[in-house]
């Protein structure tokens, strides 16, 4: 039988406990997860792509159903490239389905083969983002609950060096 996979899109900047909770449980389903940093993010980042892929690559601690990969263009046409059918995302409320409810209709529209599968996040993830987290963080508030303890140290040292500038 082929492997099913799945690719996980975001920009994680930088991932979060909330996307590893989405992982893990997607790992459940799947035998291996892409998780697909998007190149082409209009997003204003604070850490670079390569931190962001190595933060994440650290995170899971080299599990090999965890593939660390980026993309530009189409999600869509990765998603094929990669040998996979289905995009896997997280739902945090409901302000959140509009927009992921229009982004997998264009996708699917795009490619019919390609599905996207929700879950729902977990209770204690329910409020968090990236900016959320980097906001506190940059606040000297406690995020050890919040992200790997990877990412809460580079998180510190990345505020630090901001403060300095
Ligand atoms: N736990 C914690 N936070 C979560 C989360 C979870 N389970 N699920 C989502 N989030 C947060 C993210 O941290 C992020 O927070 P931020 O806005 O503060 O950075 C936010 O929710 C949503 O961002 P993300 O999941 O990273 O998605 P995105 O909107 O930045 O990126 C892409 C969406 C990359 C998937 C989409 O833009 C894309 O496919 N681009 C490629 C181009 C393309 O194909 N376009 C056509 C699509 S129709």
């Amino acid at each position: 039988m082929s492997k099913r996979i799945a690719v996980y899109p975001g920009s994680f900047d930088p991932i979060t406990n909330g996307h590893m909770d989405i992982v893990e449980r997607g790992l459940e389903i799947f035998d291996e997860i892409v998780i697909a940093v998007a190149r082409n993010s209009e997003k204003k980042s604070l850490f670079t792509i390569e931190e962001r892929l190595h933060l994440i690559a650290e995170a899971h601690c080299n599990d090999p159903r965890v593939k660390v990969d980026t993309f530009d263009g189409l999600l869509v046409d990765y998603v094929v490239n990669q040998g996979a059918r289905v995009i896997l995302r997280g739902l945090r409320a409901v302000s959140d389905f509009e927009y992921e409810f229009q982004i997998a209709q264009m996708n699917h529209k795009l490619r019919r083969e390609v599905e996207t599968l929700f879950l729902m996040t977990s209770v204690p993830y329910g409020y968090l983002s990236s900016s959320i987290v980097k906001e506190v963080a940059c606040l000297n508030g406690p995020v050890e609950t919040l992200v790997p303890p990877i990412v809460r140290a580079a998180l510190a040292e990345k505020c630090r060096k901001m403060k300095e500038e």
